[in-house]
């Protein structure tokens, strides 16, 4: 399989600075050779380039409206263009806001292939604010909500098709942090969500068995692997912890039965934040899952 990494170095949707280094750390991290290891073909197509973030505070609800549309463009272009050549593209982000873009992309090439898309949303937040419910106007708070059709036209609109998804196609899981106008917001979307106390009471295993329980052979997965997903305890790199999430092995686990389904079609690693790091710790766990979602394990390959 031929994978192509495509680094997004900016923080422009996040409330930290340093998400912009995260396509580095992870390249520092040997994502690519580690990957071509395992008998993939992967090609680093270099960084996509966007405005500096200005640093601004919200403006009609939104932080930095334009320059996050500015590089989802750039991402949506770059993503699909990989999906086109039939080639699996990994995002290294760059925070979260990017997913509009990238999933849009996979969205688009799902329609055009008459593939079912499913997108796996691994975070310890529901990402589905709103302009009016917002707590920070930070747009990596809005992408699910945005790629539903819920959000500023210019970001709506990437890609040409109107939603780009809907909330069907999205399954969360890790789920630990949703804020107070976004519970009804989640809960009238009626998007699924696996959250840590569901893990906690029916385990990572039968968490992830129904999250891909009506994955099939027709299935395009995307995987929007925030890296704050994981419990701060072993991924302290990230701008916005939450504490009680998956620990080492349940976020082994949730990969490796990610893999075992053959249909992984695209992934983004985002919000790793090599500021609040210690060693490049986080990026290399972040490699480490990365190579179980493509298939390493224990006692095979
Ligand atoms: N819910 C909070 C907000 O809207 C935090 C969002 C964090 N999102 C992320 N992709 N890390 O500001
Ligand atoms: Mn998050
Ligand atoms: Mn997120
Ligand atoms: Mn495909």
């Amino acid at each position: 399989k031929a994978i192509s990494l495509i680094g997004v170095p900016t923080d422009i949707g996040a409330g930290h600075r340093g998400a912009s280094m995260g396509p580095e750390a992870l390249r520092v991290a040997n994502l690519g050779a580690k990957l071509s290891k395992r008998g993939l073909d992967v090609v680093d197509r270099g960084n996509l380039q966007g405005p500096l973030n200005p640093w601004q505070p919200p403006h009609d609800g939104y932080r930095h409206l334009p320059e996050v549309l500015a590089w989802n463009r750039a991402v949506h272009e770059a993503i699909y263009a990989e999906l086109k050549d039939g080639r699996l593209p990994i995002m290294l982000g760059g925070d979260h806001c990017l997913a509009i873009g990238s999933i849009s992309a996979v969205a688009r090439h799902c329609r055009e292939q008459g593939k079912q898309l499913r997108v796996l949303w691994l975070d310890a937040h529901a990402d589905f604010n709103t302009a009016d419910v917002t707590p920070s106007g930070n747009i990596h708070g809005m992408p699910v909500a945005c790629l539903c059709g819920k959000g500023p036209q210019e970001l709506v609109e990437i890609g040409g098709h109107v939603p780009a998804t809907t909330p069907d196609v999205f399954r969360q899981i890790g789920i630990r942090s949703v804020d107070e106008g976004e519970k009804r917001l989640v809960r009238e979307s009626r998007v699924s969500i696996f959250d840590m106390r569901h893990v906690d009471e029916v385990g990572m295993k039968r968490t992830m068995e129904e999250a891909l329980s009506d994955v099939d052979d027709n299935t395009h997965l995307h995987i929007s692997f925030d890296v704050d997903f994981l419990d701060p305890t072993i991924a302290p790199g990230v701008g916005t912890t939450v504490r009680g999430g998956p620990n080492y092995r349940e976020a082994q686990l949730c990969m490796e039965m990610i893999a075992d389904t053959g249909r992984v079609g695209s992934l983004d690693i985002v919000e790793l934040n090599p500021a609040f790091d210690k060693k490049n710790q986080t990026a290399r766990l972040a490699v480490d899952l990365v190579e179980s979602l493509f298939g390493k394990s224990t006692l095979i390959r």
